[in-house]
């Protein structure tokens, strides 16, 4: 059979700042720019979760994509949508807010449930700005 990537977009926004704690909000600028402003920002984040699987004859495809909607909003958008990602949510807990850390923790979050559906994850996609975009696939 066939082996297809279905890849379904969810969208989320939420607050972060990057900064490590034991350096000034100057030095703090140098390192991270704007993203460490120290009363915190918003991005719109656009979230890619591509899976891959083989088409089933009967039904003409490989995952239900309705299947893998609910997954990735329930153990993922619902957190962090409208949240601080260093605050509120809990797979980020001490970790840095960065959309790389945001990638790889969604990834750890998704892949057993989505396993769960048959659905082989993999690759997570992140666009936190028109210019920066990080891109996950587990290694
Ligand atoms: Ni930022």
């Amino acid at each position: 059979m066939p082996v297809v990537y279905l890849t379904r977009r969810e969208r989320f926004s939420s607050a972060h700042r990057l900064f490590n704690p034991d350096l000034s909000d100057e030095q703090n600028l140098q390192i991270f720019g704007q993203c460490s402003h120290p009363n915190w920002h918003g991005h719109n984040y656009e979230l890619f979760v591509t899976v891959k699987g083989e088409v089933n004859a009967d039904l003409g495809y490989a995952v239900n994509a309705k299947d893998i909607s609910r997954i990735v909003h329930d153990m993922v958008v619902l957190k962090l949508d409208h949240k601080n990602i260093n605050m509120d949510v809990d797979f980020m807990r001490g970790k840095m807010a960065s959309t790389e850390n945001l990638a790889v923790s969604i990834w750890n979050e998704l892949q057993k449930p989505l396993a769960v559906v048959g659905a082989l994850l993999h690759c997570i996609r992140i666009v936190e700005t028109e210019n920066n975009s990080v891109e996950y696939y587990g290694e």
